[in-house]
């Protein structure tokens, strides 16, 4: 059984996390923390400070803010947890702070937790790779509550594109929010009377939990290093 503690428990990604464990025999969360508990309607605790967390656990899931961050790392630090941070949005200097603390614990960062947006990153590398003279832009639509734009997913693709082909190609990337859309990514290769297309839609959100579960599987066999999807999906694509 592995023991997780939700951070950013009483959200739209939190509860559905939270539903989809309590049909899942392996993982059981222990507690949540959310800055805004009264609208907590889970059969486990919440609180408003992960400080105030007396039962042992295994791993820590954030789907909150990034301001959230410095706090939930301290923790995770101080009682040795694995941590598989799904919030988008971090700063620089955040992003650091999560490659240091992977030196003693066990970090999965991943802005996107389908299986399709990273088969999507791959192809996009691919086409980078290819089709050196073409240009690249990116498309992504979200539910007008989305803080972050552009989306951490967009801004992964975008590093896909410029690693794998011309690092001096600009990649344009244009947000649209509105509505209630789960997600779209959409990247397009331009070239001389041809287009290449490729798009993913998450239907939805629940593809994110999902993709959690099996990030959390995953992190439970592993020691202190930095994780993204690829460590999860490059070898498998099942689920
Ligand atoms: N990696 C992925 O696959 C993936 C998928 C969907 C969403 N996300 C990201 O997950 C995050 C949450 O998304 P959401 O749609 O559930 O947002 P949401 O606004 O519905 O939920 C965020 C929750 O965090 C809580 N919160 C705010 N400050 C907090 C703090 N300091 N400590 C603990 N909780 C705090 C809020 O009260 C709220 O309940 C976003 O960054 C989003 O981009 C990631």
């Amino acid at each position: 059984m592995i023991r997780v503690i939700l951070n950013g428990a009483c959200g739209r990604m939190g509860r559905s996390f939270a539903t989809l464990c309590e049909n899942t025999a392996d993982i059981f969360i222990v507690a949540g923390v959310d800055e805004n508990t009264k609208t907590a309607r889970h059969s486990f605790p919440v609180y408003d400070d992960i400080g105030k967390i007396r039962v042992p656990a295994d791993v820590i899931v954030d789907f909150s803010v990034p301001a959230a961050l410095d706090r939930i790392l301290r923790y995770a630090l101080d009682n040795n947890l694995k941590l598989l941070v799904a919030t988008t949005g971090h700063s620089r200097s955040q992003l650091n702070d999560l490659r240091l603390a992977s030196e003693k614990i066990a970090v999965f960062k991943a802005a996107n937790l389908s299986v399709g947006i990273s088969v999507l990153s791959r192809l996009a590398a691919i086409c980078a790779d290819a089709l050196t003279d073409f240009d690249a832009a990116i498309t992504e639509t979200h539910h007008k509550n989305k803080l972050d734009a552009p989306s951490g997913t967009a801004l992964m693709l975008k590093n896909s594109i410029t690693s794998s082909g011309p690092p001096s190609r600009a990649v344009c990337i244009n947000s649209i929010r509105g509505g209630t859309v789960t997600g779209k990514h959409e990247v397009v290769f331009l070239g001389n009377y041809e287009t290449i297309t490729i798009t993913h839609e998450a239907t939805c959100k629940d593809v994110y939990a999902l993709g959690a579960i099996r990030a959390i599987r995953f992190l439970s066999s592993e020691t202190a290093g930095f994780y993204t999807p690829d460590d999860l999906f490059m070898t498998n694509s099942g689920n």
